[in-house]
């Protein structure tokens, strides 16, 4: 059985001697490979050109034999797109360019032609799966409206109190109108991912914990929802909302195929709780991964007995790898799981 195969039939839920393996944020600053090429190309221009976008792609997996790669891009390209640019800043975090506030601002953003804007992207995955190969699955992504609005309305990465609430509660008919601009941006982008060879895409709601449980249909299931209808049926659409494991009848609501969670949650139980037919993903610690191999071998093994007879299981952690992960600890991850009987 294939990597591709083994993480298609896991999205199906059939049973399977172990469960596939990825990890998020496989590339980084953790891989003195990709520290490398930052030394000469910003991460906005790696992003932006493909063949450098398929180079770190492919990086992580010449040293580890992962079942899926996840593209090198980022979820700030839409906004980008639409007119927002953004950086990557040295002492890590995001900028944006400036804070989206007025109806003005928003009723500028260029929603049309989204998809030609970020063709570099479909050309990164077309010649990511030519040098991939067909053995090994490949992952497009996108954030969702409420994320990406998140990081829009507040120029950068969100804080305590957040500028997308206040827009939310203050002027729900502007909130709606931001979020509906997303949300054909996220239609547009992952079509074309889909179309370019994706085997099935990641949704990020990062930052689903700024929304008050009460409202977080209103502010943003109800998009996801809206973008996963609007997909190919029955493509495979995973979706990551940290911080809102607890809604599971509301996450599975909106169609996705694969819900995933961060490492606050008991990973078995959760499978027992939502339906058979959704899949389930995560949910190692990654600080675990700036340990040692002992303690990254032991709680690996750990999550693995868990789910233990558990089908329709993906392996991952419970958000990305940290630029302190050590790249032997990836390496006994990795291992770890392919080699579990
Ligand atoms: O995982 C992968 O290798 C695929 C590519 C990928 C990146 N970003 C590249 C990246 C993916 C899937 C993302 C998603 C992303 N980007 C999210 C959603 C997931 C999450 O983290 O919750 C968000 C919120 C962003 C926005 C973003 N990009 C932030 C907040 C940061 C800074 C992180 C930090 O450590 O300071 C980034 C930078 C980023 N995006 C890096 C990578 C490899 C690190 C770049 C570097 O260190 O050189």
């Amino acid at each position: 059985m294939t990597s591709r195969e083994r993480f298609l039939a896991a999205l199906a839920c059939q049973p399977l001697d172990r469960p596939p393996v990825w990890l998020m944020r496989q590339a980084g600053r953790y891989l003195p490979e990709y520290r490398a090429m930052k030394e000469k190309h910003s991460f906005v221009e790696m992003v932006r050109t493909p063949e450098l976008a398929t180079e770190v792609t492919l990086q992580p997996l010449r040293r580890f034999p992962l079942d899926a790669a996840i593209i090198f891009s980022d979820i700030l390209v839409i906004p980008e797109a639409l007119g927002q640019p953004y950086r990557f800043k040295e002492t890590g975090g995001i900028e944006m360019e400036y804070a989206l506030r007025s109806s003005e601002q928003i009723s500028r953003l260029r929603s049309k032609g989204v998809h030609q804007r970020l063709d570099y992207v479909a050309q990164a995955l077309a010649r990511t799966r030519s040098e991939l190969g067909n053995a090994t699955a490949l992952l497009g992504f996108c954030g969702t409206p409420w994320t990406l609005g998140s990081y829009m309305t507040q120029g950068g990465s969100p804080t305590e109190s957040p500028a997308i609430l206040e827009l939310f509660q203050k002027d729900r008919p502007l909130f709606n109108q931001l979020m509906g601009i997303l949300t054909s941006a996220c239609i547009d982008y992952l079509k074309m991912q889909i179309d370019a060879g994706a085997d099935a895409v990641q949704l990020f709601d990062s930052w689903a914990s700024l929304s008050p449980d009460k409202d977080y249909g209103e502010a943003s299931l109800r998009w996801v929802q809206e973008i996963i209808e609007a997909l190919p049926s029955s493509f495979p659409v995973i979706l990551f909302a940290k911080g809102k494991a607890h809604q599971r009848k509301a996450l599975v609501q909106t169609g996705a195929r694969v819900i995933s969670y961060d490492w606050s949650v008991n990973l078995a139980q959760e499978r027992k709780l939502v339906p058979a037919s959704i899949a389930v993903q995560g949910n190692l610690d990654p600080e675990i991964l700036t340990m040692d191999q002992e303690t990254t071998q032991m709680r690996t093994l750990e999550l693995l007995e868990s789910m233990r007879g558990h089908a329709g299981y993906i392996f991952n952690l419970g958000h990305g790898l940290t630029p302190k992960a050590k790249v032997e600890n990836v390496q006994t991850l990795v291992e770890t799981v392919c080699n579990f009987k």
